[in-house]
């Protein structure tokens, strides 16, 4: 309370003539006041980097103190029990088996495909690295059907194989790939259809199966995103023939770098298993590569995964925080999960509509970033206005584009504490208070007109 009164005093001779905005401390309830004044107000503060917003000087954009001493990143990796880890390794150096189907990467193998739900689980060294695998295996050609509301790694593992992505608009209320759109866009030139769980929200699998069947191609995810997801009730990782998994340090369940594809088709399984093994398999010799999982990650691998029902509580308690505290901002849309199903909660997105909330993504990207919030545009650019494929293959999404140009994923999980979020989204709404100013500041900042 001394703080905040501190802080009003602080602010005293603010005259921008935008509203109040003020918290007492963590978990206590905002309130708006003053409509003459303009603050930003954190409670329970030690650290001078955490002084109140009162005038857009004070922003760190234009010249302030960054609100956060140390820098709040999205996707700080989940670590799991350090002991657990070390004693594993320690396993793996006292067996002198780092690699080729050792103990833990068989293990890890094992836990994931129950997680998924499936017969079989083929680990490799990135989600990427399994797409390519999957890809080899399955004897895809010409074009692979896939939203462009992806990572820039999904179109360009196809990409590097010779192949081509063929991009298709997304529903503009899931964000992932429209099946009517899927259907009219399908020629004899597509060998597949790889539809994404963006944020770890299913992609509408049914209609993509239906789809899928219809035109006798195969039906794969890249649910990089969705460990630990459901669908239906059902695990995400035994939709469509195969699905492919991250295990990349910023996911959820992480391996340091990892991926792993998850199918209960048996004959895809042995050839993926050689494919990524160079090609060795125990009837024919095919043209591989080196895809494989290390014992080191697997050791990681296994710890996080014995984490993650307690980091998925962490995501979904900060994703209920962000939500409470941003649900009466104008122009700021938080991405929501099913509440019928089970969800990782991992990726916290929000959509900035500028006719709303006064100032656009990227305005609020810039001013976070000066404040040491290392927030991501998850995906902008969609994979469509990237090079190589903007210039090669120039089409028009209006949906992808229109979702790319609002996207701002912020951090969450472990490494953020409840009161890192909420102050935060203190500074979301300090920011949209005072929209005009910091408009036109950014603009002359940026030199846009
Ligand atoms: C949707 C999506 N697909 C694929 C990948 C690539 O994963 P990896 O880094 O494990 O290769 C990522 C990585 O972030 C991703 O977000």
């Amino acid at each position: 309370m001394l703080w905040a009164l501190s802080a009003e005093a602080r602010c005293s001779d603010n005259s921008s003539g935008v509203g109040v905005v003020e918290y007492m401390n963590a978990g206590a309830a905002m309130r708006h006041s003053d409509s003459t004044r303009n603050t930003l107000s954190f409670g329970n503060r030690t650290s001078s980097s955490k002084m109140p917003k009162c005038d857009i000087s004070d922003l760190a954009l234009f010249g302030g103190q960054s609100t956060f001493e140390h820098i709040r990143y999205v996707g700080r990796p989940n670590t799991g029990d350090r002991d657990r880890f070390f004693s594993r390794l320690d396993g793996a150096l006292d067996r002198r088996w780092l690699t080729n189907g050792g103990a833990l990467v068989t293990e890890f193998e094992e836990r994931v495909a129950t997680l998924a739900g499936t017969r079989h689980c083929v680990a490799t060294s990135s989600c990427t690295s399994a797409l390519q695998v999957l890809i080899r295996a399955a004897g895809l050609t010409g074009e692979v059907l896939m939203p462009s509301m992806t990572f820039a790694g999904t179109a360009h593992a196809v990409r590097w194989l010779g192949l081509e992505p063929l991009f298709c608009d997304v529903d503009p209320d899931t964000a992932s790939l429209d099946p009517e759109l899927v259907a009219a866009a399908i020629t004899p030139s597509v060998s597949a259809i790889l539809g994404v769980h963006l944020w770890g929200r299913p992609c509408a699998v049914d209609e993509l199966a239906e789809i899928a069947d219809r035109h006798g191609i195969p039906l794969f995810f890249d649910a990089a995103h969705a460990v630990g997801c459901t669908f239906g009730g059902r695990p995400v990782g035994g939709f469509g023939t195969a699905e492919v998994l991250s295990f990349h340090a910023t996911k959820v369940v992480n391996a340091f770098e990892g991926g792993a594809i998850v199918t209960d088709d048996d004959a895809l399984a042995e050839t993926l298993t050689a494919l990524r093994n160079f090609g060795f398999g125990p009837t024919e010799l095919r043209a591989g590569t080196n895809a494989k999982m290390s014992e080191a990650s697997a050791a990681m691998g296994l710890t996080s995964l014995e984490a993650m029902a307690e980091n998925v509580a962490v995501n979904r308690a900060r994703y209920e925080t962000y939500r409470d505290a941003v649900a009466d901002l104008p122009g700021v849309e938080l991405v929501s999960y099913d509440p019928a199903e089970t969800s990782n909660y991992h990726y916290l997105t929000v959509l900035v509509d500028e006719a709303e909330a006064g100032v656009g993504r990227d305005v609020l990207f810039d001013v976070l970033r000066a404040e040491n919030v290392f927030c991501q545009r998850y995906f902008w650019p969609a994979c469509h206005e990237r090079e190589p494929y903007r210039t090669e293959r120039p089409v028009r999404l209006p949906h992808t584009e229109r979702l790319a140009a609002r996207v701002l994923t912020l951090p969450t999980g472990p490494a953020m504490s409840t009161e890192d979020v909420l102050v935060l989204c203190e500074l979301i709404r300090y920011t949209i208070s005072a929209a005009p100013a910091v408009l036109a500041s950014w603009r002359d900042l940026r030199g846009r007109p």
